[in-house]
């Protein structure tokens, strides 16, 4: 028996879902009187919201527990949140004794009746898939900065046979577009200029008889909002009315995150992706006579079971086809419960080592060149942090590059910008002003 928690500290891992879900969990408690600390090991109850998706990411969430114990033996309350925690259940509470309450990614919005319980010594667990909508019950959003998330769909019914997320997250559901549109307005309010809708397949959003593209029109008509992204999308949900939209919505940034994962039509049929190197080079190329300026962006994991090294190049092919503005790579990782872990030829850890190696040096070419190309030329970046040395803000281009500026220009203003270098990850910029002066 401990007293209630007044102090609480949410850490996220993983996708942009569980940042969103883990700002929401800290409203609800925030809502319940409880104060946020900065200092996980000084907070009375800490909720690891975690990532299940690769095994690197699901063991940090028990060490990461571990850690949480403090020098004199105590302990804070300790939540258990997010995709390992609906992938374990029970047996959470047996890995790690440290562990007081286990709450999966459709279930947070109960975490107050959970804290109470665990604070008079219970181990409660709660990874329920509920009919209500966690949304209901959640508190009003409240303040944000410049650019705020926005989840829109959840859940995933495609089963690619390497993904945990069908089990974690469930099947596919679409929040209704009033809600969306709510939110939306209430984030603009607080000062949201750039909102990006969010979801495992967050172009098979539909309300029954609109998809993505109609609500992203809806919401660029909110005073306030300059700036609309979207992701993760699957490329069989890609429409051709998302793709038009790009071309007509200026609040639409020019920017598509569209994975593909592998370049071999056999890996990608073994993946059980239900479309082809082909069909996806066709997609990019609609987005591009969209929107020439369009930017793409990929997921590519390197070693699927059975792949070879002409598969592998496949993949290296697709790559300089589509010229990647970024990339997130990862080697395969056999997940309990996937299809994909018990098939035969699985690559061995060396093989996929090199793989990934040329794999992210061949994405590297094509960044930087996709940077390098913009410098000389006049942006618009939305400030959203301040950088290191006095005086410099960073902010983002429409294309998602950081760009590293001196400005007077607080957080949250949009300023014109003249790039000057690219590095890898970065660009250096000067005012348009200070140019023309
Ligand atoms: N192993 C490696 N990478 C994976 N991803 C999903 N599941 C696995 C896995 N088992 C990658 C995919 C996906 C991204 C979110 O994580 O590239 O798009
Ligand atoms: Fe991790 Fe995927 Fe869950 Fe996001 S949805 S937290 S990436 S397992």
């Amino acid at each position: 028996m401990t007293d209630l928690p007044k102090t609480y500290h949410v850490k996220s891992f993983g996708c942009q879902m569980n940042v969103y879900d883990g700002e929401r969990m800290a409203e609800l408690l925030g809502a319940q009187g409880m104060t946020a600390t900065a200092d996980a090991s000084a907070a009375d109850l800490v909720v690891l919201n975690t990532c299940h998706i690769r095994e690197k990411a699901a063991d940090r969430a028990y060490s990461d527990v571990g850690r949480l114990r403090r020098d004199d033996g105590s302990k804070p309350l300790i939540a258990l949140a997010g995709c390992v925690a609906q992938a374990e259940g029970e047996e959470a509470k047996r890995r790690s004794k440290m562990i007081d309450m286990v709450v999966g990614p459709q279930a947070y919005h109960r975490l107050p009746e959970m804290v109470a319980a665990a604070a008079s010594g219970q181990r409660p667990v709660d990874t329920d898939m509920p009919a209500i909508s966690k949304f209901d019950a959640l508190p009003a959003r409240r303040r944000t900065g410049p650019s705020a998330f926005l989840t829109v769909q959840e859940g995933c019914d495609k089963f690619c046979t390497y993904c945990v997320v069908p089990y974690t997250r469930g099947a596919e559901i679409s929040r209704p577009a009033s809600d969306i549109i709510a939110e939306a307005e209430a984030l603009a309010i607080s000062g949201a200029r750039e909102i990006t809708l969010l979801g495992q397949n967050v172009n098979a959003w539909s309300d029954g008889s609109s998809g993505l593209d109609t609500l992203i029109r809806r919401i660029a008509r909110i005073s306030g909002v300059e700036r609309i992204r979207y992701m993760t999308s699957h490329p069989t949900d890609m429409t051709e009315a998302l793709i038009t939209a790009h071309g007509e919505v200026p609040e639409l940034m020019p920017y598509l995150h569209l994975p593909v994962q592998a370049g071999s039509d056999r890996i990608l049929k073994a993946m059980n992706r239900s479309h082809t190197a082909a069909s996806y080079v066709s997609i990019i190329e609609q987005a591009r006579r969209a929107r020439a300026d369009i930017a793409i962006s990929g997921d590519f994991i390197v070693g699927f079971p059975g792949e070879t090294e002409e598969d592998f190049e496949a993949t290296l092919s697709i790559i300089d086809k589509v010229r990647y503005a970024a990339a997130y790579s990862f080697k395969y990782s056999p997940r309990p419960g996937t299809p994909a872990a018990s098939m035969p030829d699985q690559v061995p850890p060396q093989v996929m080592d090199e793989r990934l190696q040329r794999l992210q040096a061949r994405l590297a070419v094509h960044s930087l060149a996709f940077n390098q190309a913009t410098v000389g030329k006049a942006t618009r970046i939305l400030i959203d942090r301040k950088g290191r040395l006095p005086g410099q803000m960073i902010g983002k281009t429409p294309w998602l590059q950081s760009v590293f500026v001196e400005t007077s220009a607080a957080i949250g203003e949009m300023v014109d910008v003249v790039t000057t270098a690219a590095l890898p990850n970065s660009l250096a910029g000067v005012l348009a002003t200070a140019k023309a002066a």
